[in-house]
């Protein structure tokens, strides 16, 4: 049988102009990306290849321009400790400090967070000895959590507050860390493991 139609339109010229497409596309979808143009800048370009500071270190990472700083700390930077629950500002589970603020990584574009500080849960403990933040050990010593999903995001949230408010009621630091969710919900348990945290920060 012919792969050629009446029209002289074959089978082989239809693959060429498919795979020639795509390489049209591909092209094109690199120079948009580009910021440099025949080393001219390209006018609305967005520089991909960023800086941030994650936890004490300065890691170059390709980023959009619309990727959120929990995709990149996920997916880019390996720092799955992280998690992602909603993707869309509700539960918290995303929390990481940025210039010692909680926030929601998840609605927070990486692009935004150049020159500041990020601190995730890997840069908690002590990098030289490993001994954990008082948070963290707070949450050890209690056995907080159940599944332990929401746990990094209240980590997060709840050594953010501590750094406005060393010494807070059980009552405050339960309204410092409301923005977070726990769908085992278990606040109580979870409270009490902050409030040990708190206790051991403040020694
Ligand atoms: S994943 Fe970011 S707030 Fe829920
Ligand atoms: S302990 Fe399971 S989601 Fe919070």
């Amino acid at each position: 049988m012919s792969e050629d139609t009446p029209t002289g339109f074959s089978r082989r010229n239809f693959i060429k102009g498919v795979v020639a497409a795509g390489a049209v596309a591909s092209s094109s979808a690199y120079l948009f990306r580009s910021t440099l143009l025949h080393g001219q800048p390209v006018a609305g370009g967005v520089e991909r290849l960023i800086t941030l500071n994650v936890n004490g270190q300065d890691r170059r990472v390709d980023v959009m321009p619309q990727e959120t700083l929990a995709m990149v700390l996920r997916y880019k930077l390996g720092l799955t400790g992280t998690k992602i629950g909603c993707d869309r500002a509700e539960c918290g589970a995303c929390t990481v400090l940025v210039d010692d603020v909680p926030h929601y990584s998840c609605s927070y574009l990486a692009h935004r967070a150049r020159g500041k500080k990020i601190v995730t849960i890997e840069g908690l403990a002590d990098p030289a000895t490993g001994k954990l933040s008082a948070v963290q050990q707070g949450v050890v010593e209690e056995q907080g959590f159940q599944c332990a999903f929401c746990m990094p995001g209240f980590v997060m949230a709840a050594t953010g507050y501590l750094k406005t408010n060393p010494n807070p009621t059980r009552q405050e630091l339960a309204h410092g860390v409301s923005g977070n969710l726990c769908r085992c919900q278990d606040y109580d348990k979870i409270l009490t493991a902050l409030m040990r945290g708190a206790e051991l920060m403040r020694g």
